[in-house]
């Protein structure tokens, strides 16, 4: 009898471990760093894995503890991090563009979504050209300052593109009729002149 149950019980034991097992697809290692280097970029390395405690606006959970796919604000699809919802995370840190870097390493985001963070400098060009897959991004609210950089013309994929509420200046130009897909565009409150294309606006609602 005393053997019968020790069996059941480690029987029990293997079905729960396969369960979380499966649970848990693990995320891809360059993936998982470049969030993971993104967090020590806005808190400092000294922070970020024992500060468990803390609220960093669900940051906190982006701990070497577990899946980054099970992180809040990661979006995945499979073992691939499709989306990031940074929706107002680090408003108060006062950061730079440059703090974006490590995620333009992330080519298989879909949706990305950093707006009201105080995020101040140039739009960073280069990198958001890396993000060829991107369908949503959202960079309202910030301070990102310059013009419109023209890699940001290159994403084809792009449906919704909203920058508004920031101090984006110069003429628009006319490549942005290399945003093929783009489907909702939001510029106000900046200090952008110059009007869309007309074969865009027939498109655009
Ligand atoms: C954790 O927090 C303490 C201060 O509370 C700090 O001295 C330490 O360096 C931090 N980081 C790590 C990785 O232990
Ligand atoms: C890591 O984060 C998870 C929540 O995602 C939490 O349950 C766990 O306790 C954390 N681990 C450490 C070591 O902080
Ligand atoms: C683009 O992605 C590659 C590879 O993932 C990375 O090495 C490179 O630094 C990225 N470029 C920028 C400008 O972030
Ligand atoms: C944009 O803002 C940054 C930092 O706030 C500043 O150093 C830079 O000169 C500004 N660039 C332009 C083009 O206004």
């Amino acid at each position: 009898m005393a053997t019968l149950s020790l069996l059941s019980k480690s029987y029990y034991i293997v079905f729960v471990l396969s369960l979380s097992f499966i649970g848990s697809f693990p995320c891809l290692d360059d993936q998982r760093e470049a969030l993971q280097e993104f967090k020590d970029l806005l808190f400092g390395e000294l922070m970020t894995d024992n500060s468990t405690d803390m609220f960093l606006g669900g940051l906190e959970t982006w701990n070497s503890s577990s899946e980054c796919c099970q992180w809040a604000l990661v979006e995945c699809n499979s073992q691939q991090v499709t989306g990031l919802n940074l929706y107002s995370v680090f408003p108060t840190l006062g950061k730079t563009s440059t703090v974006l870097a490590p995620i333009f390493r992330i080519k298989t985001l879909m949706s990305l979504d950093i707006s009201y963070n105080s995020i101040q400098g140039e739009i960073p060009g280069i990198g958001l050209r890396n993000l060829s897959e991107l369908v949503y991004l959202d960079m309202r609210g910030n301070s990102f300052n310059g013009s419109i950089p023209l890699e940001l013309f290159h994403l084809a994929n792009l449906e919704f593109l909203d920058l508004s509420d920031n101090m984006i200046e110069g003429v628009l130009p006319n490549d942005v009729v290399g945003l093929k897909s783009l489907k909702q565009l939001s510029l106000d409150a900046n200090f952008i002149h110059g009007e869309l294309p007309e074969e865009m606006e027939t498109s655009l609602n």
